[in-house]
């Protein structure tokens, strides 16, 4: 059975191509994502990569830190790191864990036999600074993800992880949010003073509260 919504993210302590990191201390009390790609030297992974270099100062405004995964080993992480730095222009600044022995990748069910034995699909993990597992993509080994959207799952997480609400389709930062259903309609203004609109009773909308 895989790692579900609510469970524990295991800890482990790996190799990575920034040295031996211990899991929950590189994560420290903040956010993390965790994510496996396929292989070193595969033309979707160093576009991905690139991609989540590119994003890590999003990454770091939400005080989270990326670590990334592939069955590969130390050596091959070095000289790949190379080539995505020279082809995406970026400098890839987050570990990439050499998991060789699948310690890691059994540990979070990154191997799908039926997909492929020897590889990793693309998992995704979103870990909150309880060390709970609060999202889980997997994506096919054909499909790049996209990285904006964990950047907007973040802010939602955070949001939705202080204040009674939830976040609409395709909501953006800024945009309004949907008002949680355990607050009764009367009690609205006192908790969310920004106004509210009441399209149904059960579908209330507010403006951003921690804006
Ligand atoms: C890729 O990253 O390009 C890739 C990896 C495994 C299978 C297909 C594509």
């Amino acid at each position: 059975m895989g790692l579900r919504l609510g469970d524990l993210a295991p800890n482990f302590v790996a190799e990575t191509s920034e040295g031996k990191i211990d899991f929950y201390e590189y994560l420290g009390d903040g956010w993390g994502v965790l994510f496996s790609h396929p292989g070193d030297y595969t033309p979707v992974c160093t576009t991905e990569l690139g991609a989540v270099a590119k994003l890590r100062s999003e990454f770091e405004k939400r005080n989270t830190k990326v670590m990334a995964l592939s069955v590969d080993g130390l050596e091959n992480h070095k000289g790949w790191i190379s080539d995505i730095n020279e082809t995406q222009h970026t400098v890839v600044n987050f570990p990439i864990i050499a998991d060789e022995d699948r310690k890691v990748s059994d540990l979070y069910d990154m191997i799908h036999p039926n997909s492929n034995e020897n590889l990793t699909v693309r998992s995704v993990f979103i870990i909150g600074p309880d060390k709970k597992i609060k999202l889980t993509i997997t994506y096919p080994a054909s499909t790049g993800r996209n990285f904006e959207e964990l950047i907007r799952v973040i802010d939602s997480l955070q949001l939705t992880a202080k204040y009674s609400v939830a976040t609409p389709a395709d909501w953006k930062k800024g945009e309004d949010v949907v008002v949680g259903l355990s607050i009764k309609t009367e009690d609205i203004p006192a908790k969310f003073p920004k106004g509210h609109k009441v399209v149904k009773p059960y579908l209330r909308m507010t403006p951003q509260p921690d804006l």
